[in-house]
């Protein structure tokens, strides 16, 4: 037993009672379904994982040789403050280093945020359907979520999250594109809807597939005007290192230097800097693999249509499959050793998503999903 000793006394107390009052109605991110979870459940031989929009290329030759570079250096603690990822991530986006955070993923600056400026009594508004963390951030920080219907189901109402803004509303959060929904804001709604915010309101504009938008609305960076908007974007995704994890924020230097007391000193590793500089400098390889995953993406997209089956034009790495039935196809999937994501933990119980995987992976996608329909109605 790991706790003998204290078994007894352990029992005796009830730690629920001792968690602060928001534990009660926090539950925890649901993430994909690992592939060796699944080759265990069903006694299969390979499995895919389509569930958390990685790239799935893996990462860029540059990012490889940068970890096994650096690999030998672990035993010492990172620079605290990523100052060379940082410059070349200021020297980007042409602001300056001050200008940026640095995240354990962008999931860490989102919750940085939430924390610094979200506490007891006051409101974080976000969209119904949109990313989960913002929800799990709010509760944890002892915030009130405010969750806005979307018009049609999917995309982000702009005029009525707009409209749910009080006195009582500290952040306001938005994910362009959205997941899971995959939908998108050109860059001139969104400023129309900066406009109509209050000016003390911090806005997160999560961009975490913002490289697979960009041929279509442009660069948000140094384009869109609000004091305190912060534009978030990882290396999670098109970068193809979420096993790493390395996010950041863009926004004005006294917010972030609020934002930066929250953070833990050494919060992003010596491999993910060093990983994220390199691929950062490896723009052929981003943008070829993108162009890729674009293309696939129609080709899902045109197969979903074929088979009445698709939920949503999507403008992530990720499509959308809708049916009534949609929990059995699921199933049905994961036996043949093919891992969606259910979307039935963000209300929305007739959807899946499924990532763009590599042109193997979706033709077996479309190939099972084919088989699987022709016994659902
Ligand atoms: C919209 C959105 N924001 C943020 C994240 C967090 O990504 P990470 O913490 O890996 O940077 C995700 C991950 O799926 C996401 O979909």
């Amino acid at each position: 037993m790991i706790f003998s000793g204290v078994e007894n006394e352990l029992m005796n107390i009830d730690w629920s009672r001792r968690a602060v009052q928001q534990c009660a109605s926090l539950h925890p991110y649901i993430p994909g379904k690992p592939v060796e979870q699944l080759l265990q459940e069903k006694g299969l031989a390979s499995a895919i994982k389509l569930a958390s929009n990685e790239n799935p290329h893996g990462p860029s030759p540059k990012a490889i040789e940068a970890i096994r570079n650096h690999a030998g250096k672990v035993h010492r603690y990172p620079d605290g403050d990523a100052g060379e990822l940082k410059a070349a991530l200021a020297d980007k986006h042409g602001v300056k280093p001050e200008n940026i955070l640095l995240g354990n993923g962008s999931n860490e600056v989102l919750e940085l945020i939430i924390r610094t400026f979200a506490g007891p009594g006051d409101e974080v508004v976000y969209s119904e359907h949109a990313f989960i963390v913002y929800a799990l951030a709010a509760v944890a920080a002892g915030a009130s979520g405010i969750a806005v219907p979307e018009a049609d189901g999917l995309s982000h109402d702009l005029d009525a999250m707009a409209r749910a803004v009080t006195d009582r509303t500290s952040i306001l959060c938005m994910a362009n594109p959205n997941n899971p929904t995959g939908t998108l804001h050109d860059l001139a709604a969104i400023q129309v809807f900066l406009d109509q915010l209050p000016r003390h309101v911090v806005v997160v504009l999560d961009e975490a597939y913002y490289e697979y938008t960009s041929a279509t609305i442009g660069d948000s960076i140094g384009r869109l005007a609000h004091p305190g908007l912060v534009t978030c974007r990882t290396f999670s995704k098109a970068y193809g290192l979420a096993g790493l994890r390395v996010g950041y924020g863009v926004g004005d230097a006294e917010t972030l230097a609020l934002i930066n007391r929250f953070r833990e000193p050494f919060n992003v590793n010596l491999l993910a800097q060093k990983a994220a500089h390199a691929a950062l400098d490896d723009t052929d390889w981003i943008l070829n693999k993108v162009k890729v995953t674009l293309d696939e993406r129609e080709k899902l997209q045109d197969f979903l249509a074929e088979h009445s089956l698709l939920g949503g034009k999507s403008h992530g790495n990720f499509v959308l499959l809708k049916h009534p039935r949609s929990m059995e196809i699921l199933q049905a999937l994961e036996n043949t050793g093919i891992i969606p994501r259910p979307l039935a933990p963000y209300g929305m119980p007739d959807y899946m998503r499924i990532t763009v995987g590599t042109e193997k992976e979706n033709t077996r996608f479309m190939m099972e999903t084919d088989k699987i329909m022709r016994h659902i109605q």
